[in-house]
């Protein structure tokens, strides 16, 4: 009797092969394997200059990839542009969070959409869940995004990054330069976008808080991935504390 399923081995969400990445003639990522499971939320932790933000650049086809493999949903996605790798269900909160300064707050939302092509009025009820989410984007939904405080801005950048219904979302250290009280509150956010079924690859230097959420994490050391574990593996590794999170 042939059982259906039986041994077939489920397709990891995004899978990364052998992934080497140079900027000009200088090699940044050297050969990095990871992969990230439908709905989990996987940490990329590495000291300053390892190559983080190169690897979420090169998953979005910011940056090429030199060589290895970028597989999502089944897919190869290194050879796509940006805009597919979007579509495809890839969205990122950058870095730089790069929000436009003179839109409103909710025209910041209505870009986020982009590639739905939707109309505007058809928008309005996903705009919505985003600001049951953030209330605050909502008392300030007309106004500039150049005005919003750091915090606010980072809201936004999520937000609208949520307005792409991505699959897997890239966050690039969203808690960079927040109070201790938003870095709880972001924390909080993300654990609720993850329970709603969106899978995330988190970059963090606070390597504590993103272990505590994260169901596995890699550690990146001058673009090459020297250790690999669950959150509690890595939390509790005397070795991995000492030589990685700077403990
Ligand atoms: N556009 C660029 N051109 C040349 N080198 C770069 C560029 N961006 C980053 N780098 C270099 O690549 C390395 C990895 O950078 P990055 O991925 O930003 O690290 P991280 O995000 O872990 O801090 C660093 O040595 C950095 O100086
Ligand atoms: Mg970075």
């Amino acid at each position: 009797m042939v059982i259906k399923n039986n041994g077939i081995k489920k397709l990891p969400l995004l899978e990364i092969n052998n992934l080497i990445t140079y900027y000009g003639l200088i090699q940044i990522l050297k050969e990095i394997s990871l992969r990230v499971e439908e709905g989990e939320i996987v940490c990329l932790l590495g000291s300053n200059g390892a190559g983080k933000s190169t690897t979420m650049k090169s998953i979005l086809g910011l940056v090429r990839a030199h060589s290895g493999e970028i597989n999502f949903r089944g897919q190869r996605i290194d050879n796509l542009s940006a805009a597919q790798i979007v579509a495809a269900g890839i969205a990122t909160v950058p870095e730089s969070r790069r929000i436009f300064p003179r839109l409103s707050v909710e025209e910041n939302l209505q870009i986020g959409a982009y590639i739905h092509k939707a109309s505007l009025p058809s928008l309005q009820p996903q705009i919505e869940q985003i600001y049951n989410l953030f209330p605050r984007l909502k008392e300030r939904r007309r106004q500039a995004g150049g005005t919003l405080s750091g915090g606010e801005q980072q809201m936004l950048a999520i937000g609208r990054a949520l307005m792409a219904k991505p699959k897997l979302l890239l966050m690039d250290e969203p808690s960079m330069g927040l109070s201790p009280a938003l870095v709880d509150k972001i924390f909080e956010i993300i654990q609720q976008i993850n329970r709603s079924g969106t899978a995330i690859l988190l970059v963090e230097q606070n390597a504590h808080m993103a272990l505590s959420i994260a169901r596995r994490g890699y550690v990146l050391q001058t673009g090459s991935l020297v250790a690999h574990g669950t959150g509690d593996e890595l939390l509790h590794s005397e070795e991995i504390r000492s030589a990685y999170l700077g403990e």
